[in-house]
């Protein structure tokens, strides 16, 4: 069993130190946010994410927290890199955090191998190496370990993955990294270290293709009558293509695919590639949220002085994280056109800056609706099923619904008398 230390105690590095501790791992976990490490080593778990607070409570003995870079580095034979790496302004992923990892791992005399597990431009694990070389480093191996994990399934995704990608150029480091995984339920595939970091930003990239292709044919079916939800069920059949992530909708958000889309679109560009597909990919996620807003014009002419209630904030159901959540977009857009936005969400946090400071919060959907002009179903919350709609109905001033996450069934909807829209159906 091994002695690790994980840099970044965010959604990424805390699963990863959790899951290696549930292995059998020492694991010592830094961070730079006081606050975070106070709560963990209180006991507390300062993210939602299913099955992580069990998993940390089995492994106290194994699972330490610091604020402080040479406690982690004491021993430890392994250090794995799960920073956020931010759009800078440019949009390229900003590393900075990376490097200063890296340049505090000098001293570490135990050290046999340096894992990336953050999400980099293709070409960072090269100048890693470089840099730990010129630290008197070169004895020290070097892994890109890339992550696979969906919020909500995190836990899940890092126990039993469809795959676990290792690039690395000596056979030992990647046997080392192998070796981790023991018991971890999923194959393990091992490549170079450009193959491997180009693995996470294709995978999410073809992700995020799927959906947007479908948004596309969901536009498609509305112009001709055709119905999404019938045809992306049947496409999915088809065993090449698979039935996942062509949930049409307001399209995908989050703190992995707009981010990651905009890297990989920036790394093309620097090569001086023009990525059409991946453009075209991210334009139609865009225009998906603005064509909410269009057809709520459509049915109740200018939004100036409405009462809209938007029901889901996060940018999917399971977590409470608002990064780049689709309904951000919507929340400003609506305030922009004059609406009053009043809002409910069962786990998104109370005290969010612009454009939700503007808004009114209701602690359940029929609180937010009451005397609404109209509803935005915005995240697939199972609770927004569960709604009484009849109810509804009787407290909304004018009873229109745009059903932005295709959660209802629309016949039903139209008998109790709402003016009811979708996306792609009929
Ligand atoms: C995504 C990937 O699924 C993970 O494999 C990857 O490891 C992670 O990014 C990352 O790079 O760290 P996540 O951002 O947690 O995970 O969320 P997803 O479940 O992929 O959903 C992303 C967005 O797509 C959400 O806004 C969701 O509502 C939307 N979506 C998803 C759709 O609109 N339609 C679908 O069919 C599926």
């Amino acid at each position: 069993m091994a002695n690790i230390a994980v840099f970044g105690a965010g959604y990424i590095g805390l699963v990863t130190a959790a899951c290696l501790a549930d292995l059998g791992h020492t694991v010592a976990v830094r961070d730079i946010q006081q606050d975070r490490v106070d709560r963990l080593r209180a006991g507390e778990v300062p993210i939602h994410e299913p099955g992580l607070g069990e998993l940390i409570a089995r492994n106290t003995e194994r699972l330490t927290f610091t604020l402080n870079a040479d406690d982690a580095l004491a021993g430890a034979e392994i250090v794995y890199i799960c920073v956020d790496t931010p759009p800078t302004m440019a949009g390229d992923a900003d590393l900075s955090r990376v490097w200063s990892v890296v340049n505090s791992l000098k001293g570490a005399t135990d050290l046999r191998a340096v894992v990336v597990k953050s999400t980099v431009p293709v070409g960072t694990g090269a100048r890693v190496r470089s840099v730990l070389n010129e630290a008197g480093l070169a004895h020290v191996g070097y892994a890109a370990n890339p992550e696979f994990t969906a919020e909500g399934r995190a836990v899940a995704d890092f126990m039993t993955p469809d795959r676990v990608v290792i690039g690395g150029s000596d056979e030992a480091t990647v046997q080392l990294i192998a070796d981790l995984h023991r018991g971890v339920d999923g194959p393990v595939e091992i490549m170079d270290v450009a193959s491997a970091e180009m693995v996470k930003l294709a995978s999410n990239a073809a992700l995020m293709t799927k959906i947007s292709f479908m948004n596309e044919i969901a536009v498609l079916c509305e112009l001709t009558g055709a119905d999404v939800e019938l045809v992306a069920h049947a496409v999915g059949l088809d065993h090449r293509i698979g039935g996942h992530f062509l949930q049409a909708g307001i399209g995908w958000g989050g703190s992995c695919f707009p981010k990651d889309s905009e890297a990989l679109k920036q790394l093309a560009s620097n090569t001086g590639h023009h990525p059409q597909l991946l453009n075209a990919v991210i334009e139609v996620n865009n225009l998906q949220k603005r064509r909410a807003i269009q057809k709520l014009k459509q049915a109740l002419g200018s939004l100036e002085g409405t009462q809209i209630a938007l029901l889901g904030m996060t940018f999917k159901p399971g977590t409470d994280d608002m990064r780049e959540s689709p309904s951000t977009v919507l929340a400003a857009r609506l305030l922009a056109e004059g609406a009053k936005v009043r809002c409910w969400d069962p786990l998104a946090a109370q005290d969010l800056a612009e454009p939700w400071a503007s808004t009114t919060r209701h602690d359940s959907p029929l609180e937010a609706v009451t005397g609404a002009d109209a509803v935005i179903l915005a995240t697939a919350w199972p609770e927004l099923r569960e709604v009484s709609w009849e109810q509804a109905h009787g407290l909304m001033r004018r009873p229109v619904v745009f059903d932005g996450r295709n959660l209802l069934d629309p016949p039903a909807m139209r008998t109790l008398g709402f003016t009811y829209m979708s996306v792609g159906r009929a």
